[in-house]
């Protein structure tokens, strides 16, 4: 399984109300985000603060990225939403069929065949053996896998493992997907494989994803993006202005 593709959120609601500053309306940008950030406060015990007052919101069945620079807190945010950390204001609502997908593959994949993996997500589901194998082949086949469903792991590529992840996602019917750069270890063909293919999914399926990058050629398949810095939420909107902002700030 997939930690790359756990379910983030175990609460019925999906809303993670943290010590949190009351929210008007008014303050709401769109209708029903997907994932809506509010007010995040986030310090590492003893430490110094990592998210300050930091807000967003991805509208359901889009493709966002968060940019940053190295410490900005990009991963700590994403940890935060997924409930793997507990901020220290603010809230945070997103679907609790939320799927995680980290920076290294081989720190998430950890049953021998492609196939075994995405079954292990489906364990806490109490399904039929042939409802998972149905679950486990759509899913790899929504990644384009189905034909590498029993090769081990081992014997994958990093762009075929990451896929894997998301397809452990993709067969817990998660609606989210928060990704950590899941390119920084891919080759350049690879990587842009790997971004037009979630694009797709997004699209065919009406999922929602986060996708957290330093590679600015990557923005040309989303449809908004987020800049960070120091924990606060700078810029955001429309790819190709971040796009050239960030060229000429060379993040
Ligand atoms: N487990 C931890 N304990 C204490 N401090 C941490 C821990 N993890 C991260 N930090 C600190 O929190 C800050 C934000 O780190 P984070 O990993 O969120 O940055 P990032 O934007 O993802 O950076 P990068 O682009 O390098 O991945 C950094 O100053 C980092 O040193
Ligand atoms: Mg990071």
């Amino acid at each position: 399984m997939s930690d790359s593709a756990f379910t983030a959120r175990p609460a019925s609601d999906g809303f993670n109300q943290q010590p949190s500053q009351a929210i008007g309306s008014s303050e709401l940008i769109g209708e029903d985000p997907a994932i809506q950030v509010q007010h995040l406060g986030f310090r590492w015990y003893k430490g110094e603060t990592v998210l300050d007052d930091c807000c967003l919101e991805v509208p359901r069945g889009e493709f966002w990225m968060l940019l940053g620079s190295n410490g900005s807190g990009k991963s700590t945010l994403l940890k935060l939403m997924a409930n793997l950390l507990q901020p220290q204001s603010g809230s945070i609502h997103i679907s609790p069929h939320t799927g995680f997908v980290f920076q290294n593959p081989d720190h998430q994949l950890v049953m021998p065949t492609a196939g075994a993996d995405v079954a292990f997500g489906l364990v806490a589901e109490k399904l039929t053996p042939s409802q998972v194998r149905c679950r486990v082949e759509e899913a790899l086949d929504a990644v384009n896998l189905l034909p590498l469903l029993r090769r081990p792991i081992y014997a994958l590529s990093g762009g075929q493992k990451q896929r894997v992840a998301i397809a452990g996602a993709i067969a817990r019917h998660c609606d989210v997907l928060l990704l950590d750069e899941p390119t920084a270890l891919l080759d350049p063909d690879s990587q842009l494989d790997l971004v037009a293919q979630v694009q797709r999914l997004i699209k065919s399926r009406g999922l929602t994803a986060l996708w957290v990058t330093h590679r600015l050629d990557e923005l040309d398949y989303c449809d908004g993006a987020f800049l960070l810095e120091k924990g606060t939420v700078v810029d955001r909107g429309d790819p190709q202005r971040l796009k050239q902002r960030l060229m000429q700030m060379s993040i």
